[in-house]
């Protein structure tokens, strides 16, 4: 969580540090501030609040120079307020940084810092960074970085200037995202490519450890020890309007509504229904490594952990593989059992979530192979797996996730017909009915999508009920969590995610007629129990609202309202029934009036334990 930028050229460099800031509010919006180098000096300026407050400070009072850091950010060490916000710096006010992450021995570095004499202003663990470059200073920052990031224990991506040697930004990386933009005669720092997309395209990616020395002229990577490491520049295919709301409100809006396009990228080059089968290339396991694969692990938080439980359902439908689901914060620490036939399959859209990557490694390092399903090109989770298969969503800069869900399940979705096919667990004629049914998928999002008006007028009575209890069965299960997830995320509503048939176990206790049930009721072997489901809460004076398929002549006689999505195979139906949950949450917030984009207390990408 947190933001950081970095601008070095001929620009001034105040404006690209803001606009930068504001593709990267998601990451966290308790404070923002800049810091500019300007000939005499550093010149800060900070507020507490969104970037909005910082830019009313600026209004009157912008500093001027071509080589800047920003930082916006999602309080961990320190309630947010003007002192903590970044950036910080040490006691002579010659250093100064913006840092994401946690320095989690910062307790003992600022008691060894303070009985060495330097004086702190904040609660925050990035201000233990200032001083503790400032006590590694000997007239070469790019040194006392590394000997600082050396005693560090924890996360950080630390970006640094330094009044004394004023061509240069530092910065250097430990389990937070950090990446370099390559600009002609400037240069770029960020957290993620969408703060100067608009500038450039050509990326480096810095990795763990690497201490990073930004030039005008060019950029210089070292280990902590000061090893050169050369680095590669790639290129990233998304462009700066994809980071815009392209005339939408809210960006959750406009990318709900963009799912049937990442739905056709995500598909691209992968299924073909002229020649009959799915390729996966990235995915990096011989057929005979996918023949011998005995369990799978799955690994992912939030969203994520969502098309999890969707992706469990169709790949023990479809391969007969057994899987097994973790949240990710769980499986670190519960010694998971897991060997050289186990796939772990990681699922995260920034590839970044700190408990996820953690995961990641955890079950590599005990021998099973990884595949990575992430967004971003080059983020830790693609680098870190053996296999990467990405979801072509394009940025998602809304906090609610919507179209990485959908393309995750899309992805997990190839995943169990691939195997299926090296694995022989489908007979062609049914393995060509699935196939015919994912591709028609995205057309079948379109349809949704084109005639809302029975979702918002569903959440214009639903709005000011106490609740939302959505119930479901089988693969939409994960639908049902998703879906009060969404409502919990941007409306502050409560909302619960059950499994139908756990209703009569506690959650019938809560039905009376505040208190909404939103119910899956599509086509599918557990339909006649969902009907009786509904039943149940009928009796008890409950409002129920059922997703279902158009030509259903029997749930309008048990539900109250029934808002429809076209019907599909079972276990590809979770897509389609995400997306009226994604509208119903966004409508339900809209009418409620929270900041949609930018929920209280959240942060898009969760770089802390
Ligand atoms: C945060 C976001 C969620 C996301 C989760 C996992 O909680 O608000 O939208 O699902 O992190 O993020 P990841 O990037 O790993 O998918």
């Amino acid at each position: 969580m947190c933001g950081i930028v970095g601008y070095i050229g001929e620009q001034d460099a105040c404006p690209i540090l803001i606009d930068g800031l504001k593709r990267l509010e998601y990451r966290g919006y308790d404070s923002a501030g800049v810091a500019v180098l300007n000939g005499g000096g550093i010149d800060i300026r900070k507020s507490v609040g969104k970037l909005r407050a910082l830019e009313n400070v600026l209004e009157d009072c912008a500093p001027h120079g071509c080589i800047g850091i920003g930082h916006t950010r999602w309080a961990t060490h320190g309630r947010p307020s003007d002192e903590n916000a970044h950036p910080h710096s040490d006691c002579t006010g010659r250093i100064t940084v913006v840092h994401n992450g946690i320095i989690e021995n910062y307790v003992e570095l600022k008691d060894r810092l303070v009985r060495g004499g330097h004086e702190f202003k904040s609660e925050t663990d990035t201000e233990v960074a200032a001083h503790l470059i400032e006590s590694h200073y000997k007239g070469d920052i790019a040194q006392a970085v590394r000997n600082a990031a050396s005693e560090m224990d924890g996360s950080f991506a630390l970006v640094v200037i330094a009044q004394n040697e004023p061509d240069k930004i530092i910065a250097a990386r430990r389990h937070s995202p950090l990446v370099i933009g390559l600009g002609e005669g400037e240069n770029y720092l960020a957290s993620d490519v969408a703060a100067f997309l608009k500038y450039t395209r050509s990326v480096v990616y810095a990795d763990d450890n690497n201490v990073v020395t930004i030039t005008r002229e060019g950029i210089s990577v070292t280990d902590l020890d000061g090893n050169l490491i050369d680095k590669k520049a790639q290129t990233v295919d998304w462009d700066a309007a994809m980071a815009e709301r392209g005339g939408y409100e809210h960006f959750m809006l406009k990318e709900i509504h963009e799912q049937p396009r990442a739905l056709r990228e995500t598909m691209r080059g992968r299924l073909s229904l002229e020649k009959n089968c799915v390729e996966l290339p990235g995915i990096n396991l011989t057929h005979d490594e996918i023949r011998k694969i005995d369990r799978i692990v799955m690994i992912a938080c939030g969203t994520a952990y969502h098309a999890s439980m969707a992706g469990k359902y169709a790949i023990e439908q479809l391969c007969r593989i057994p899987v097994e689901l973790d949240v990710a914060s769980e499986l670190r620490y519960r010694d998971p059992i897991v060997d050289e036939h186990t796939l772990g399959i990681v699922i995260s859209q920034s590839g970044e979530t700190l408990d996820t990557m953690v995961g990641l490694n955890e079950v590599k390092n005990k021998g099973a192979k990884v595949i990575a399903i992430t967004n971003v090109v080059g983020s830790m989770a693609a680098r870190d797996a053996h296999g990467v298969l990405y979801t072509y969503a394009g940025p998602e800069i809304a906090v609610a996730s919507t179209k990485a869900y959908t393309t995750q399940l899309m992805v997990l979705y190839l995943v169990a017909l691939y195997f299926a096919q090296i694995r022989g667990t489908l007979d062609e004629q049914r393995a060509t009915e699935l196939r015919e049914a994912l591709w028609e998928l995205p057309q079948k999002a379109e349809l949704i999508l084109n005639d809302v008006t029975a979702i918002e007028s569903a959440a214009a009575r639903y709005y000011c009920f106490n609740g939302f209890l959505y119930m479901a069965r089988g693969a939409n299960l994960a639908s049902a969590l998703e879906g009060a997830l969404k409502v919990k995320e941007i409306s502050y509503m409560h909302a619960e995610g059950y499994a139908a048939g756990e209703m009569k176990h506690g959650p019938i206790a809560m039905i009376d007629p505040t208190f909404a049930t939103i119910t899956v009721a599509v086509k599918s072997k557990t339909y006649d129990k969902i009907l009786s489901n509904i039943r149940e809460v009928k009796a008890r004076s409950g409002d129920v609202i059922a997703i279902a398929n158009p030509g259903d002549t029997t749930i309008s006689d048990y539900a109250d309202r029934v808002i429809t999505v076209p019907e599909t195979e079972e276990i590809f139906s979770p897509v389609l029934v995400a997306v009226p949950l994604q509208l119903m949450a966004y409508f339900v917030a809209y009418n409620r009036g929270p900041a949609i984009d930018q929920p209280r207390n959240l942060a898009k990408t969760v770089t802390v334990e």
